[in-house]
């Protein structure tokens, strides 16, 4: 049995198992409540059409050139729908490309803190993780160079989960030229690409000599708010591609059928639906933010996808793990202790909250917060 966590099971899955058995508001596991009804349609009418069973391999041809036209205007990647297929969510595409490509033994560097997924996929593919320390909240792109050697693979996230960084141009260019140098490939999952508030999301895949280096990973669940259908896709060019492809057939032979000719509709969405998706994100983050300061918590504020990952109030003398599991318990709110998201270099005074729930949820959890951590400022 190959050890592939830390904790063994995911940290944000068993928060999720806690809330519901303490019935508390879950801001750990990142999940909208509500579908708007458009998008639940297209799936119920591709069911109805009986569009059940297995498409080929790679995903609906339809769907593939209609994501790589996508592709290709708005993030500027020259892509065809030959270079993209259809998985099972991003986690999928985040298997495929490491089981596919990182051969055992490979390095694989990723920055600290890291979404939870990245290191059970090295770990499966028999790699070797090296991890950036966190800088007192900043991304070390210093010790990128230091750490990096010929023909590293190194993964990338942005918009970031947890933090809610958002890579900028000058910063990908930056390890554009470092994966250059050192023949590195990078893997970039850009599970967020259309949920960022201040800044303008980049794909390193668009920069300069990076489209043959790059395996960029993204996701329908969080941006149509479908995370139960399970879609996401994953593109990249050649080789990367082939090893991609053969991991992806073996591994769960497609996406699921019906939710696929749904998301060939989502894609004919007007603009103005990535606008309100924003806003409406926007809203509960500055909410939150607000709220979480008056706390005691500190944190920067998200430039992208919907967490805060805060420093615990000073008065809290537990620890992040013990917090969690005596927040839920006691309080009524579930959230993901920041340790889950570190591997080489612990910190225990990190929490992740996620705003993706309802205004009316959030304002509940910020009620039963702020009546917990009256009880311990009153110890
Ligand atoms: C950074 C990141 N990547 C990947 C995923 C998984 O997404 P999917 O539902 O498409 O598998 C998540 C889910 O929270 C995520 O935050």
């Amino acid at each position: 049995m190959i050890k592939i966590n830390k904790f063994d099971e995911s940290m944000i899955r068993k928060m999720t198992v806690l809330a519901e058995k303490y019935n508390a508001i879950n801001l750990a596991q990142g999940f909208p409540e509500h579908t708007k009804k458009a998008i639940i349609n297209a799936a119920t009418r591709a069911i109805e059409e009986d569009k059940n069973q297995y498409t080929v391999t790679y995903g609906l041809k339809e769907l593939r050139e209609k994501l790589a036209e996508r592709i290709r205007q708005e993030r500027d990647v020259n892509i065809g729908y030959e270079d993209i297929i259809i998985t099972c969510g991003a986690s999928e595409g985040i298997i495929d490309a490491v089981l596919g490509n990182v051969p055992r033994g490979g390095n694989v560097i990723i920055f600290e803190p890291i979404y939870e997924n990245y290191i059970p996929a090295v770990q499966l593919a028999g790699g070797n993780i090296k991890t950036i320390p966190w800088d007192n909240g900043k991304f070390d792109m210093e010790q990128l160079t230091e750490v990096v050697e010929r023909g590293d693979f190194i993964i990338i996230n942005t918009p970031h989960n947890p933090t809610g960084k958002v890579f900028s141009r000058e910063e990908l260019l930056r390890i554009a030229d470092i994966a250059k140098k050192y023949d590195c490939i990078v893997i970039t999952d850009e599970t967020y690409e259309y949920l960022t508030y201040e800044k303008k999301h980049v794909s390193i895949a668009s920069l300069e000599d990076m489209g043959g280096r790059t395996i960029t990973v993204g996701s329908f669940s969080k941006t149509y708010s479908v995370t139960g259908w399970r879609m996401g896709y994953i593109y990249a060019k050649g080789l990367l591609m082939q090893n991609i492809k053969s991991v992806h057939d073996y591994l769960t032979i497609c996406a699921p059928s019906p939710f696929q000719y749904a998301a060939l509709e989502l894609l004919d969405l007007p603009h103005q639906y990535y606008e309100g998706f924003v806003e409406s994100y926007r809203k509960r983050r500055d909410f939150m933010a607000e709220e979480l300061v008056k706390c005691g918590f500190e944190f920067e504020l998200p430039q992208g996808a919907y967490y805060i990952f805060a420093k615990l109030p000073k008065f809290i003398e537990m620890n992040d793990i013990d917090f969690c599991f005596d927040l839920v318990k006691n309080g009524g709110v579930a959230l993901v202790p920041g340790s889950s998201f570190f591997y080489k270099h612990d910190n225990k005074r990190y929490v992740r909250f996620s705003f993706s729930k309802d205004m009316d949820s959030l304002k509940e959890a910020i009620k039963r917060l702020n009546s917990y951590l009256s009880k311990k400022t009153r110890k």
